[in-house]
C-alpha cells in the first residue's frame, strides 16, 4: 500500500477542527470532556510540559489534512504519558501511527523522559497489537475509576485528617 507524504509536526490553530473531527470518529476523547477542550487544556500545558503533534499529510491536493495525531506529556522529568492516539480511518495500516507515536517518542526522550505510560481499553485489540508492534510492554496492573459525587461532609472530620 503507497504511503502518502507524511510531515509531524506541532498542532496549529488552523487544524483545530480536523483534529475535533478525528477525535471524535476515533473516540480518543476521555468521557466527560470533548475535544475542543482537550485541545484547550494541551495547547495552554504546552510552555510546561505537554504537545500535541499531528501528521499532516502533503499530498499536493490537501496539504493540511491531518491523518494522525498523539498528545506527548512530560509528567515529571522521566516519565511520559501519550494521549489520543488516532489515525484516521483511510490513512490505517500505513505506518502513519508508528511514525506519529515515535516522533512523540524521540520528543520526549530529548526531554529526558526514560518511560512511557499510556492507557488502552482491554478489549481494544487493535490498539494492543499496534502498540505491541512499537516495543511497548503489557504491564500487569489495571486502571481503577471512581466518579466523585457529592458526599456530606463533616468539615472538623476532614480538618483533622488532613492534619489542620
Ligand atoms: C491504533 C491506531 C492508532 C493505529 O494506527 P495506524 O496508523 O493504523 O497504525 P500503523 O499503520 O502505524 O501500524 C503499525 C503496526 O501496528 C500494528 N497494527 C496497527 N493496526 C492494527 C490492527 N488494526 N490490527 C492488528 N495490528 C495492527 C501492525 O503491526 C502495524 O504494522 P503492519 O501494518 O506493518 O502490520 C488506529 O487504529 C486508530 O486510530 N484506532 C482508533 C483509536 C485508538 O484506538 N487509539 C488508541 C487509543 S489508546
Amino acid at each position: 500500500m503507497t504511503v502518502p507524504p507524511i510531515e509531524v509536526r506541532e498542532f496549529r490553530v488552523g487544524d483545530q477542527a480536523k483534529v475535533e473531527r478525528l477525535w471524535q470518529s476515533a473516540g480518543v476523547v476521555p468521557q466527560g470532556s470533548d475535544a475542543a477542550t482537550v485541545i484547550d487544556t494541551y495547547v495552554r500545558a504546552r510552555a510546561h510540559h505537554a504537545t500535541i503533534l499531528v501528521a499532516a499529510v502533503s499530498n499536493g491536493a490537501d496539504k493540511s489534512q491531518i491523518a494522525a495525531t498523539v498528545i506527548a506529556v512530560d509528567e515529571n522529568g522521566r516519565e511520559g504519558t501519550l494521549h489520543c492516539v488516532a489515525t484516521c480511518r483511510e490513512y490505517r495500516r500505513r505506518g502513519i501511527g508508528r511514525a506519529t507515536v515515535q516522533a512523540a517518542e524521540r520528543l520526549l526522550q530529548s526531554r529526558g523522559v526514560l518511560n512511557i505510560k499510556l492507557r488502552v481499553d482491554e478489549d481494544n485489540a487493535p490498539a494492543r497489537a499496534f502498540y505491541r508492534n512499537l516495543g511497548f510492554k503489557e504491564a500487569n496492573s489495571c486502571y481503577l475509576t471512581k466518579t466523585l459525587t457529592t458526599v456530606s461532609c463533616d468539615n472538623n472530620r476532614l480538618s483533622s485528617a488532613v492534619g489542620n
